[in-house]
């Protein structure tokens, strides 16, 4: 599962960030060096390539075999118990489920990664995301009896940027339902927008579990979890903040993070208004 952490911009057209760290191919070779630097870089990044690979077809490989293992018992036992068919039926959707949002965050990641810049930029206000994304994730946030709360500062005019409304509103997406999954029973998510003439400033903040001091500089690589056991219980395939760093970037911004373990996390991401 070890993949280089590289949290810094993407050329476009580049290998991404997250398969080549950041300084790769940064020109310290003098006149000569070139070629040397050039095979080093191939080999790390074919390494890179594979590493990739292998982790995809890991993360496939889990929902497939339980899929195979669910049908062929829920074949059995049909006509006997129809009560722990059910159940198997249950999980037998749950996971399909999960290898789809997989599939589609693999394809969205993709999509991020092979794209220069951003395709079809237009007008975005990025209120009106913001808006849509809390209303999708408020049923989730009341079930959990967690209280989810948006406030702005700066004037409402200010809050227009060039981007992507798709890719924003997956990367707020994420991050609110981060919040929401990360946090128990009771506590908060609090989403604070600040507009000026040059960005727009999103801070997600939680009352959560928080996330440990070694695992922060490792959270925005694919498929990195920080507790496998449980995020696998709630679904997750450590490929959302891998996708929320993609389009933070893509729109020329960044996203930082800041976390206590047992009191919480704030993601902030940073977009300029050009
Ligand atoms: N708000 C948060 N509070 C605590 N831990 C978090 C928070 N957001 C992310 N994490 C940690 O970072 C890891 C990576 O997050 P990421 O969104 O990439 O994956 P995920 O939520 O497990 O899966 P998914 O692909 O479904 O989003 C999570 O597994 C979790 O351990
Ligand atoms: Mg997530």
């Amino acid at each position: 599962m070890d993949r280089a952490s590289g949290r810094g911009k993407t050329p476009p057209g580049e290998i991404p960030a997250q398969t080549v760290p950041n300084d790769a191919g940064s020109g310290e070779a003098g006149v000569g060096e070139t070629d040397a630097v050039s095979l080093g870089e191939l080999k790390r990044v074919n390494r890179m390539r594979r590493d990739f690979v292998a982790n995809v077809s890991h993360e496939l490989k889990t929902p497939a075999t339980s899929l195979k293992l669910l049908a062929e018992s829920l074949v059995e036992i049909l006509d006997e118990d129809p009560e722990q068919a059910r159940f198997f039926a249950q999980r037998l959707k749950s996971e399909t489920e999960r290898l789809a949002q997989l599939t589609s965050d693999l394809l969205d990641l993709a999509r991020l990664e092979s794209e220069e810049g951003l395709q079809n930029p237009g007008e975005v206000d990025v209120r009106s995301v913001l808006m849509v994304v809390l209303a999708r994730l408020r049923p989730a946030a009341r079930s959990k009896n967690i209280t989810l709360s948006w406030r702005r500062s700066g004037s409402a005019s200010l809050y227009a940027i060039r981007g992507d409304e798709t890719q924003l509103t997956s990367m707020f997406a994420n991050l609110v339902e981060n919040a929401v999954k990360y946090t128990p029973p009771g506590g908060r998510v609090d989403v604070e927008g600040e507009s000026s003439d040059h960005e727009v400033v999103v801070r997600v903040s939680d009352t959560g579990i928080g996330i440990a001091e070694e695992s922060l500089p490792r959270i925005f690589e694919r498929f990195y979890r920080v507790d496998k056991a449980r995020s696998k219980e709630t679904g997750g395939t450590g490929l959302g903040l891998s996708i929320v760093r993609h389009v933070a970037e893509k729109h020329g911004g960044s996203v930082a993070v800041e976390s206590k373990v047992g009191q919480g996390t704030t993601f902030s991401v940073h977009l300029p208004r050009v």
